[in-house]
């Protein structure tokens, strides 16, 4: 804000004081707090523009939408609230991608959603040890995991950090948008432009791994998007690992309901529970060997394998 008029910038901040954003020392004399030094980061600060320019109006206009629709749930197909409220035929993520910087707020957005909330590279979640290393030769050239629309690579990033000596090529793959803006990190991420909907490149790697990406299309897309990982994968070899919410039947907490709703607004998908997991993973081929949850099925981790 160089070069901002001093009464604008003196009326701006007493109302964040006022709010608790920051703290007021004196007249006209600022402290930060925590909250303002975390906002100064686009990471946590980037959700705000990206989702006041590609979702309030939707949300805004999610009431008329569906008095239009008499009420009915809405299904699949592309006129959700957000088509509708931004006058497009277009998927969000096509939109985005057309409307800079949403879709890198996005990605920034997406690299600071996961934390604090349960991660299943953590030593009390998933044995990865166990399921995915033991018994298996992963030579420097085999791909260990492929992260299938990984945005930026913050999965990865924390897989290498939480376990710096995993084996195996790690390999990130996105749309071509989002994919220039990835960072090799520590020179063992690879980096692909990859869309999912069409045929997997990489080949019987041991893991694919789709972290909130089904959550974002209807059944008949994500089939496609799965069997184009099955069609890759080596039976008795590779496994898919899908980290979503699981909707308890009862209980379902507010971080779920919310996003169900998002998804909803955004995509006119919706978040999952137990049995819609299930019957959607057996009609693209696919068997889950178990689900792994924390916390109420929040950010729970499917594990599976080919049927
Ligand atoms: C909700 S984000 C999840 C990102 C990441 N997996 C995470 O959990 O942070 C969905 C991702 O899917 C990507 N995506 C959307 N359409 C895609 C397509 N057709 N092919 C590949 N990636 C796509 C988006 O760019 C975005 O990074």
């Amino acid at each position: 804000m160089t070069g901002a008029d001093p009464l604008l910038l003196s009326r701006l901040m007493k109302h964040l004081a006022a709010m608790g954003v920051i703290t007021e020392h004196a007249c006209d004399q600022y402290l930060p707090s925590n909250l303002s030094q975390a906002l100064a980061h686009p990471k946590y600060a980037d959700g705000f523009p990206c989702f006041a320019k590609g979702a309030m109006n939707a949300i805004y206009g999610l009431p008329e939408y569906l008095a239009r629709i008499n009420y009915r749930n809405p299904g699949s197909g592309l006129d959700s609230p957000f088509q509708f409220a931004y006058g497009t035929t277009k998927h969000w993520f096509e939109w985005a991608a057309e409307n800079p910087p949403v879709l890198s707020q996005f990605g920034n957005h997406m690299s600071a959603y996961h934390q604090g909330r349960p991660s299943w590279m953590d030593p009390d979640f998933y044995p990865i040890e166990d399921n995915l290393l033991t018994g298996v030769d992963i030579k420097p050239h085999d791909v260990l995991l492929v992260d299938v629309g990984g945005s930026l690579g913050h999965d990865l990033e924390e897989l290498l950090d939480k376990h710096p000596t995993i084996p195996g090529r790690l390999i990130l793959q996105d749309l071509p948008a989002v994919i220039q803006q990835a960072r090799n990190y520590n020179g063992r991420i690879e980096p692909m432009a990859h869309d999912f909907f069409s045929v997997q490149p990489v080949k019987g790697a041991r893991v694919y791994y789709l972290h909130s990406v089904l959550h974002d299309w209807p059944d008949k897309d994500c089939k496609l998007i799965l069997q184009r990982i099955t069609a890759a994968m080596t039976p008795g070899h590779s496994k898919l690992l899908i980290n979503e919410n699981v909707v308890p039947d009862v209980g379902a907490d507010w971080q779920i309901t919310a996003l169900d709703f998002m998804v909803m607004t955004l995509v006119k998908a919706r978040e999952r529970n137990q049995q819609d997991w299930r019957r959607l993973l057996e009609s693209a081929g696919l068997r889950i060997l178990k689900i792994w949850s924390h916390e109420n099925g929040i950010e729970s981790l499917i594990e599976c394998e080919l049927a």
